[in-house]
């Protein structure tokens, strides 16, 4: 059955369909795939425990579809382009037989290293093609990636690999990035000082640096490649095995490890990415997301081979060499559709129109935009030159925990407008909450994004804590999943996102609790006490803007102080959660019952203290004066 919705009509086919009939509707997207055995029931669930399965009893391996099945009619089809960082080096490319091969070979590695069906295995790698070997070796065999963002610090990492007892890491020596290198090597050496789970360290040799390598648990990745076979059969997987943590920021301190199984990701990260960026077979397609994020996963590899497409993974960074690398990369290779974030865009943007004007970009069909709300600014900019106002741009809203695009426009079939992501795809089933839980109707009003139906790529659970995924998603109001997210529908029935509406930051698309930067800035030994807010930022979206009160013994040098501050981030969370702002206070407004008033905190931090509502409740105060004085 050919699944690609290609007009209006048909979406509105599809999606009452899906709603009337949501079983048939997913069963007969899921025909289409190979599966071991069928399942005996589509759907299982309910929101209050919450229990979601679906494909019920069905089996099969994820890369068998990402794979084995194209092997017949797209064997030497191009599966995967790989850009390197620096423009000197030379591309390479793999055929879906070759990126088979590779898979298959990483897959016995990870075998002869000990890892079976069921175990964790972390992979904290740059954005080079063993990432994509070993995201997909690991599906293979049945083994759960945790995939982490090889810019968080050897802390995070730590919390992670051990809240998933991760038995395995996969790595390298050091990475790309721009015009730097960063070892890679030191920061999991450092990391695995507290992680007693781990047996085995595989390593990639990216930049060719002599490492340290612990006899007995390190291994080079090319010395392992000599030893093993090229083929390794797929591990027989359950619908509802687990193929992945993800762990994401929630508005607690300590991330969640957002779980995703087999069969209900497959067919929906396929579905929506043929559907959304109406994939045609010749298309190149290129997503700049990082794999160690949702996107990465969903839409740039996972999505794309389910539905035997080319596509490309750049090592580098939109400014290096120059900010014309992206429309570099799109000429070079003919990109048919291109996926990125707003602050890539506003950055591209401040550098100015010549560097995208030197590149002829003819080859784009297709823009997305994902991660965080895209102002008008940047999407005129990014449909005017970019797309030369002949391509949509296609607002993907979505999060870690949806595990694909829930509303967003199809390219070409249903409307698209600025700031506005467009309708719900087939299957989604989205409602509007007020203040007092009560379902919104009408149109132009603002409330609380809310799922009221499952769909095949929802989360699952948080790993090892299920009560924590009740807790987070499904009980702020009864019967649905919470998304986190403030909304409204104009009068055509499109959704605009607003924002978070919990203390969730999205700092350049990524995510962070204020309460995590927070409990970061307190390991700092001069910190008594500090309360994190964003704030508008140009480029990032939002800016991370810290106050913080210091005790007696921290150094007089207010900069000295600040640098500190920022070195105890760097260090618990990485680079990527640097504050922005820091203002030293001498206490934060609070409560009588101690609460933080962070309403008083972001107005100050957005420069807004015309009116800071009311502030007889404090218990001091004067604190107010003294910190909007001090804004920076
Ligand atoms: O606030 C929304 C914002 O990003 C959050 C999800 O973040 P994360 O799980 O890291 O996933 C990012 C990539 C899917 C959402 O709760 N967000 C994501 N996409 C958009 C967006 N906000 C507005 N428009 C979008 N297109």
């Amino acid at each position: 059955m050919d699944y690609r919705i290609r007009s209006l009509e048909e979406y509105q086919t599809a999606y009452q369909k899906s709603v009337e009939q949501p079983e048939e509707f997913w069963a007969g997207i899921a025909e289409n795939f190979t599966w071991r055995q069928k399942w005996d029931k589509v759907l299982n669930w309910n929101f209050e425990e919450p229990r979601v399965e679906w494909f019920v009893n069905g089996k099969l391996n994820i890369t068998e579809n990402c794979l084995d099945r194209h092997l017949e009619k797209r064997g030497n089809k191009l599966a995967l382009i790989w850009e390197p960082n620096d423009p000197k080096e030379r591309f390479i490319r793999y055929t879906y037989r070759e990126l088979h091969e590779k898979v298959c070979q990483m897959a016995n590695i990870l075998k002869s290293n000990g890892v079976q069906k069921g175990d964790r295995v972390c992979i904290y790698m740059p954005m080079i093609p063993e990432l994509a070997f070993s995201v997909l070796a690991c599906a293979r065999i049945g083994a759960v990636h945790s995939v982490i963002f090889a810019g968080f610090s050897h802390t995070a990492m730590a919390d992670r690999i051990n809240d998933a007892q991760a038995k395995v890491v996969l790595t390298s020596d050091g990475l790309n990035r721009g015009p730097k290198q960063i070892p890679v090597k030191r920061v999991v050496d450092e990391a695995l000082e507290t992680c007693p789970s781990v047996e085995k360290v595989i390593v990639v040799d990216r930049v060719g640096w002599a490492v340290n390598m612990v006899e007995g648990r390190d291994v080079w990745y090319h010395e392992e490649l000599e030893q093993v076979d090229k083929h390794c059969p797929a591990e027989e997987m359950d619908a509802e095995d687990l193929l992945f943590i993800l762990y994401t920021s929630g508005s607690t301190g300590k991330p969640k490890g957002v779980v995703h199984t087999c069969g209900g990701y497959m067919v929906y990260t396929d579905y929506t990415f043929r559907n959304v960026f109406q994939y045609e077979e010749s298309d190149i397609y290129w997503c700049t997301a990082d794999v160690g994020w949702i996107t990465g996963h969903s839409y740039l590899l996972y999505g794309p081979l389910l539905s035997g497409a080319t596509t490309l993974m750049f090592e580098g960074v939109p400014t290096f060499p120059d900010p014309g690398r992206f429309w570099q990369v799109i000429d070079k290779f003919g990109v048919n559709i291109f996926y990125t974030a707003p602050t890539a865009i506003r950055s591209l943007m401040a550098s100015g129109l010549d560097h995208v004007l030197s590149y002829s970009l003819d080859s784009l069909k297709v823009l997305g935009s994902v991660g965080e709300p895209i102002n008008e600014e940047a999407w005129h900019w990014y449909h005017i030159h970019v797309g030369k106002e002949r391509c949509p741009v296609v607002d993907t809203w979505w999060q870690t925990e949806t595990g694909g695009i829930m509303l967003s426009s199809l390219a070409n079939i249903t409307p698209t407008k600025p700031s506005h992501a467009g309708f719900a795809l087939p299957g989604v089933q989205p409602i509007l909450i007020d203040q007092e839980g009560k379902e919104i109707t009408e149109n132009e009003q603002e409330g609380y994004l809310c799922m009221k139906f499952p769909w095949p790529g929802m989360i699952r659970t948080t790993y090892g804590d299920h009560e924590r995924c009740r807790q987070s998603y499904f009980s702020t109001y009864p019967n649905l999943y919470f998304t986190g997210d403030g909304a409204k529908r104009d009068k055509n029935g499109l959704w605009r996102i607003i924002g978070r509406v919990d203390d969730v930051i999205n700092v350049s698309g990524h995510r962070f609790g204020t309460a995590e930067i927070e409990n970061a800035i307190n390991q700092n030994k001069h910190i008594v006490e500090s309360a994190v807010v964003g704030y508008p930022h140009d480029v990032k979206g939002q800016g991370i803007y810290a106050f913080v009160v210091c005790g007696e013994e921290a150094p007089t040098n207010q900069e000295n102080l600040r640098a500190e501050v920022i070195e105890t981030v760097v260090d618990q969370i990485g680079k990527i959660a640097k504050p922005d702002k820091i203002q030293i206070v001498s206490g934060l407004p609070k409560t009588r019952s101690g609460k933080i008033m962070r309403r008083i905190l972001r107005k100050v931090a957005e420069g807004d203290t015309s009116n800071l509502g009311d502030t007889s409740t404090l218990l001091d105060p004067p604190i107010v004066d003294e910190i909007v004085k001090g804004a920076l």
